[in-house]
């Protein structure tokens, strides 16, 4: 049994924060952020948005573009490292959004390499013969984390979600995973959280991602070349089976050098980080989605998600990819699941 992939979702708020806009904000440039990230705009999540709501958006096109209804689902999982609240899990507040009233429902913090780590415990699931329907969740409302008088992290970051519908299937789906962590990198990237030691949680930082960029820098190349070479090696494939890479959207100049690295060509990779800046867990399900809907992505394409991040935390997977979409749905699913309840 393997655990395919048969809908993809996206959301992203409507505010548009340009690299001219953080010019009167802070001692930046465009050229600056262009030269040293890639990134033009990112997006802004507006006060009444969350990463539940953003979340439940993502996992509606999902469940759209399955063809199959909320009440289906076993399980959602939402990857997330700036939750609604401590609790209940933002993965709760999407499964009652969206009416899923038979799933279980849990985060997962892995900070950018959350959606990989709950891409593999949603597979794991169904793997093991436990669930049938898995919503796996990406979303994030960074902005409410960036120090945002802090010109070296404040030009990263963005909001979105992206989500995917895992199925039990005969083929398709995740091949192989890679997971590392290496908690002695915590200091070099990190987060206080309402758990930290008061004594620890500066007025300066308060609860903002505070980064040393550099090293994350060097970290990050190392880190996404490692994970991806092992994720295909444990696939039974090599590199030129690969169709294309779906990595973190962290800065283009990581993803140019994980590119070269690996000697692969540029056009590999699947790369939006220009529209949206880094949006940690919601990187890749969105790099995924868009690449689906320009066409890109073709049944029985080996596909590489990679990603790297606080922790310090790394990864990869190989994905095969399978036509979705209603049509296929209907013709090419009834064996292993239930019919769309709505
Ligand atoms: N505008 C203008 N100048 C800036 C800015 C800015 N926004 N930010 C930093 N600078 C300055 C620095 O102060 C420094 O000035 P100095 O030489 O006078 O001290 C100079 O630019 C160079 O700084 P570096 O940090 O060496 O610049 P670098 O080329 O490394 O680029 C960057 C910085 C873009 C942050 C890069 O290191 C990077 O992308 N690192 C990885 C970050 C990342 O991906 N983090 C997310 C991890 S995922 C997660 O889990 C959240």
């Amino acid at each position: 049994m393997t655990a395919r992939i048969v809908g993809v979702g996206k959301y992203l708020p409507e505010k548009v924060l340009t690299n001219a806009d953080l010019e009167r904000m802070v001692e930046t440039s465009e050229q600056w952020i262009v030269e040293r990230t890639g990134i033009r705009e990112r997006r802004l999540a507006a006060e009444h948005e969350t990463a539940a709501s953003m979340g439940a958006e993502a996992a509606r096109m999902a469940l759209r573009t399955a063809g199959v209804g909320p009440e289906s689902v076993d399980l959602v999982i939402c990857a997330t490292m700036t939750p609604d609240g401590m609790f209940p899990a933002s993965a709760s507040l999407i499964q009652d959004a969206l009416g899923a009233r038979r799933a279980a429902a849990f985060d997962v913090n892995a900070a950018c390499v959350g959606f990989l780590s709950a891409l593999a415990t949603g597979a794991q699931f169904i793997n093991a013969g436990v669930y049938q329907r898995v919503l796996v969740v990406g979303s994030e409302v960074l902005s409410r984390i960036t120090n945002w008088s802090d010109r070296s992290t404040c030009v990263l970051f963005g909001d979105g979600a992206g989500a995917v519908v895992l199925e039990a299937a005969e083929r398709g789906g995740p091949k192989s995973f890679f997971l590392k962590s290496d908690g002695g990198g915590a200091k070099v990237l990190y987060a206080r959280g309402p758990g930290s030691s008061p004594l620890s949680v500066t007025e300066a930082e308060g609860y903002c991602i505070v980064m040393n960029g550099s090293e994350v820098f060097r970290f990050a190349v190392r880190a996404m070349e490692d994970a991806a070479r092992q994720a295909v090696k444990a696939a039974g494939l090599t590199l030129d089976d690969i169709a294309y890479v779906v990595p973190h959207q962290a800065n283009q100049r990581i993803i140019s050098a994980v590119a070269k690295a690996m000697r692969l060509p540029a056009d590999r990779f699947i790369v939006n980080v220009e529209k949206y800046g880094n949006t940690s867990s919601a990187s890749i399900p969105l790099a995924l989605c868009e690449a689906w809907e320009e066409g890109k992505l073709k049944d029985g394409d080996h596909l590489v998600f990679v990603s790297f991040g606080g922790g310090l935390t790394w990864g990869a997977a190989v994905v095969d990819w399978t036509a979705i979409g209603a049509r296929e749905a209907a013709s090419a699913r009834q064996d292993v699941t239930q019919p769309a309840s709505a």
